[in-house]
């Protein structure tokens, strides 16, 4: 098929519909530094997207189409800058929900991050990574007793546990294993945060954790240290929520929390070392979004909580975060080749792409919003409202909802979407017996497959007729 225009389809910010996209960017081609990572650029001479040093049609050659690429060399900067924002009297947890592989496993022990695994699968990727145990901390409302044997025999920093059965289940296999497992208990402050806003009296009506407002973080501290030869309870943990750009929500977190290690303090004479905010620092999906840089964040969480701890006459407990999103995030991009497109006169036009939501679930799932760009070369066409979808059965296959690409975009041509490194491999599924795409690290000019795409004989390795 050439190149062709599609004169039916609304190009022109005057068609826009109601409660639809912005307007048209000034550039289609254009990548802004806030939601490309830092080794994405043009080409000066064919306008193709380079990635860490690698034209992106040489690697959709190489590795051919869906693929998940990250920017190691960026992912790597991310890591030290939080883990040098947040200094040495505090703790760096890499959330491994967000993307967890043996290599990023090795990444994160390497740029000195901790980890944070909520499953066996998480755990068994870090074990088999050789990640140092004592920097594991396991999280998750129904560890089976399976999971936290194995993270107990294998020397895991601390759990954070989350009911009353799991304290029970654990001070047994500590016992069994004659260890003392470092502890901390996850409580729900009652703060539930998300973009700008957030919510200081959220309801507590939710899986995780043990309600402060309503006495059972205090009950699950007490059993714990009634159970103090096998549970060494270190501190509490509280995550608040998820793409946050403000540390208000923090701050009545952490006013909620010191006052309960005060409590703590006071019923029982102990004074905990430490505290975990948890993670949810947001990142930027489209030009829209304009996250505080990390040595802002870190420097105003830290100040919350040495205020908030004067204030009660507590000692300053060593601080752990767990960012997930705002590390693996960034450095990430899906790179797409186009298979169809089709004008939908007056509407817009569906752009088909070779993957769709068994690679990135997010935008079917919360509405997630998502750049493209077309990649394999730059174009002055002028801009066409575009949706860009998935190729699975079901309508609510959207990659990108509302997109901006230029009006020659054809079949054949790539797309790359922004930002898709956290909660897209992680969270991606195999509907329609698609095939999950290969994760590869570039750096340097240098491309390394870092999970292998998976191929019809997985598939079928696992249907026994
Ligand atoms: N710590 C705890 C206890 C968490 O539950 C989470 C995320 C994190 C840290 C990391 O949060 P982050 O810094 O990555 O926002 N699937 C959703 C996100 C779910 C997050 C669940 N917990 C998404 O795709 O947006």
């Amino acid at each position: 098929m050439s190149r062709s225009a599609h004169p039916a389809g609304p190009r022109h910010a005057d068609v826009l519909p109601e409660g639809g996209p912005a307007a048209a960017p000034a550039d289609l081609n254009r990548l802004d530094g806030r939601v490309w990572p830092g080794g994405a650029a043009r080409d000066p001479d064919t306008g193709a997207l380079t990635f860490a040093g690698i034209d992106v049609r040489e690697l959709a050659r190489e590795f051919g189409t869906p693929a998940y690429l990250i920017d190691e060399d960026d992912w790597r900067r991310r890591a030290r800058a939080w883990v040098e924002a947040f200094g040495a009297d505090a703790d760096v947890f890499y959330a491994g929900k967000s993307f967890l592989s043996v290599a990023i496993a090795k990444w994160a022990a390497e740029e000195g991050l901790h980890l944070d695994v909520c499953s066996g699968g998480e755990l068994a990727v870090a074990l088999r990574a050789g990640f140092p145990a004592a920097r594991l901390g396991f999280h998750g409302n129904n560890k089976s007793v399976a999971e936290l044997e194995r993270a107990v025999a294998a020397g895991v920093g601390r759990v954070i546990v989350d009911s009353h059965d799991e304290i029970e289940r654990l001070a047994a296999l500590a016992a069994e294993h004659g260890v003392r497992q470092r502890v901390m208990v996850r409580v729900t402050a009652g703060v539930e945060a998300h973009t700008h806003e957030f919510i200081a009296t959220a309801h507590e009506d939710q899986k995780f954790g043990f309600s402060l407002a309503g006495g059972a973080a205090a009950e699950a501290v007490s059993r714990i240290l009634k159970h103090g030869e096998h549970l060494e309870l270190i501190g509490l943990h509280s995550h608040i929520g998820s793409q946050i750009f403000d540390t208000a929500g923090f701050e009545v977190a952490a006013h909620r929390l010191t006052e309960a290690l005060a409590a703590i303090k006071r019923d029982h004479g102990v004074e905990l070392p430490e505290l975990d905010l948890g993670g949810g620092l947001g990142i930027a999906y489209t030009e829209a979004d304009d996250p505080a840089p990390v040595v802002e964040t870190a420097r105003r969480l830290k100040e919350i909580v040495a205020r908030e701890c004067d204030a009660a006459g507590l000692a300053h407990p060593r601080l752990s975060v767990e960012p997930g999103r705002a590390i693996a995030g960034p450095p990430g991009i899906t790179l797409y080749e186009v298979g169809t497109v089709k004008p939908l006169p007056g509407l817009r036009t569906y752009v088909s792409v070779d993957g769709g939501m068994s690679d990135n679930i997010r935008t079917a799932l919360y509405d997630a919003e998502y750049t493209v760009r077309l990649v394999n070369r730059e174009s002055t066409d002028e801009p066409m409202l575009s949706r860009v979808v998935g190729k699975h059965c079901e309508s609510g296959d959207i990659v990108v909802r509302d997109a901006w690409l230029p009006a020659d975009t054809a079949p054949g041509d790539l797309l790359a979407v922004a930002a898709t490194g956290a909660y897209c491999r992680s969270m991606a599924s195999n509907y329609n017996h698609v095939l999950k795409p290969p994760v590869i690290a570039v750096r340097a000019g240098e491309a390394r497959v870092i999970v292998r795409r998976e191929t019809e004989d997985d598939l079928l390795g696992l249907d026994l007729g």
